[in-house]
């Protein structure tokens, strides 16, 4: 991937960047500050203001160096929209308010009554749901398959299929699809690829080359660094051939923007109005900019960690897709450099052993996400799939003996005497 930083007119300064990391710390903000401010400054108000008429016309006319209205568009948003767009090599991107805000605008830019979405049955628990329930009442069904058969999923694609939606490594299965396998079959019956890839960051994983249409992201995870607010972005490479959308083929191709993301940011996004808040922005672009350094420290910690327990004799079986026990590891070596990802699952001997370690553990803290900069650890079937019913969970592959560990920034030396404690308990 060529990660380069270019100007978009908003302002002199003309930055080109040559790695994945000075492309970070470069990219956005080219506008100069009255003050010299070195980082963009949070644009906390709703509207702006113009010289005359024909300025604010001008303004509406999807101008992105211009700002109206901040459910529309906002400054410090943009900042962060080209920080993101530059460590993914994107043409567009657009910030959300949350992974699921990202997931939600999607599909419903894409899909259409009568349409149908072809996904993996193994998503996180409100990915699941939105495609379950929630999309059906608009008249959308999805089709779940092994994606790990390509023939299922050929056979399941027909005219009407809007989407393939997969996640980059599933949670908590630690599944990884052959992607550029299925991006044959997608690319011959022009159906594009949607992959929620919140798992593995841009430094790790090249969505273009996997033949990856449109990445999904919950950038409150590693790029919030540290858990400080809840975000989303939408990542459009630019390759999909959307004539073939029954819905998006309709739309006039603009300049430099493809028609789903012209329909996303002039109908979609702006009338769903999950925007991302200004605050959370100046948050995410300085979480952007150690991105690598945490990533390269918590996936490593993973995988040790990981390497460790599966050797354990407490452990009936650590997953994580480096390890030479995973069904996953040649697709994963292949789609991924360095480590896959921070999370790893391991299975214990009951539910019970799951609560007993989980609640000896004191230098691992039991919450809800991932990539915090502290190790957390969860039992998701009590928890995110708590409320779905046995065949539900059956469908989904959840499993009551399973604990997901999402490794911090703590040293190793501590998590691994954390774990061994909570492991002599059993
Ligand atoms: C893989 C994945 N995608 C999407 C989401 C939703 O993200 P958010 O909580 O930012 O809406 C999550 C949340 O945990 C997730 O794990």
């Amino acid at each position: 991937m060529n990660y380069t930083s270019e100007n978009n007119g908003e302002g002199e300064c003309e930055c080109t960047a040559s790695s994945f990391q000075t492309g970070i710390i470069t990219a956005g903000h080219t506008r100069a500050d009255v003050y010299g401010a070195i980082n963009m400054p949070i644009y906390r108000n709703a509207a702006f203001e113009f010289a005359d008429s024909q300025a604010i016309a001008a303004a509406f006319q999807h101008r992105r160096d211009l700002h109206t209205y901040s459910r529309i568009s906002n400054p410090t948003v943009a900042n962060f929209e080209e920080k993101i767009k530059s460590a993914s090599g994107a043409e567009n991107v657009i910030a959300l308010a949350s992974g699921m805000a990202a997931i939600s605008n999607t599909f419903f830019c894409l899909a259409y009554a009568g349409g149908n979405i072809v996904s993996s049955p193994h998503l996180f628990g409100n990915t699941f749901s939105f495609l379950k329930s929630t999309l059906p009442d608009f008249g959308v069904e999805t089709r779940f398959v092994d994606v790990n058969n390509l023939e299922e999923i050929n056979a399941a694609i027909d005219g009407n299929t809007c989407a393939f939606f997969a996640e980059i490594i599933t949670n908590p299965h630690m599944e990884v699809a052959n992607l550029p396998e299925i991006s044959k079959i997608l690319r011959a019956r022009n159906v594009p690829m949607i992959i929620d890839s919140t798992i593995v960051p841009w430094c790790g994983f090249d969505a273009k080359e996997a033949g990856v249409d449109i990445e999904v992201v919950s950038t409150t995870k590693y790029i919030s660094a540290g858990a400080t607010s809840i975000g989303g972005a939408i990542i459009d490479h630019g390759v999909c051939n959307w004539k073939a959308n029954k819905k998006l083929g309709l739309l006039p191709k603009p300049k430099g923007m493809s028609r789903f993301m012209f329909k996303l940011r002039s109908e979609i996004a702006r009338n769903v109005g999950a925007c991302m808040a200004p605050d959370t922005a100046y948050l995410q672009s300085l979480g952007m900019e150690s991105l690598q350094l945490r990533y390269e420290r918590m996936s490593r910690t993973a995988y040790d960690l990981a390497l460790y327990l599966s050797g354990h004799p407490k452990v009936l079986k650590a997953n994580y897709p480096k390890l030479d026990n995973s069904p996953y590891k040649a697709v994963s070596d292949r789609l991924f450099t360095g480590n896959p990802g921070a999370m790893f699952t391991i299975n214990l001997s009951s539910k019970d052993a799951c609560y007993k370690f989980m609640d000896t553990l004191t230098v691992i803290r039991r919450a809800t996400n991932l990539f915090d900069n502290k190790t957390l650890v969860i039992h998701p079937e009590s928890t995110i799939y708590g409320t779905f019913t046995a065949e539900i969970k059956k469908i989904m592959g959840i499993e009551d003996n399973l604990i997901r560990i999402s490794a911090g920034l703590e040293d190793w030396e501590d998590l691994k005497s954390d774990i061994d404690n909570g492991l002599a308990a059993l």
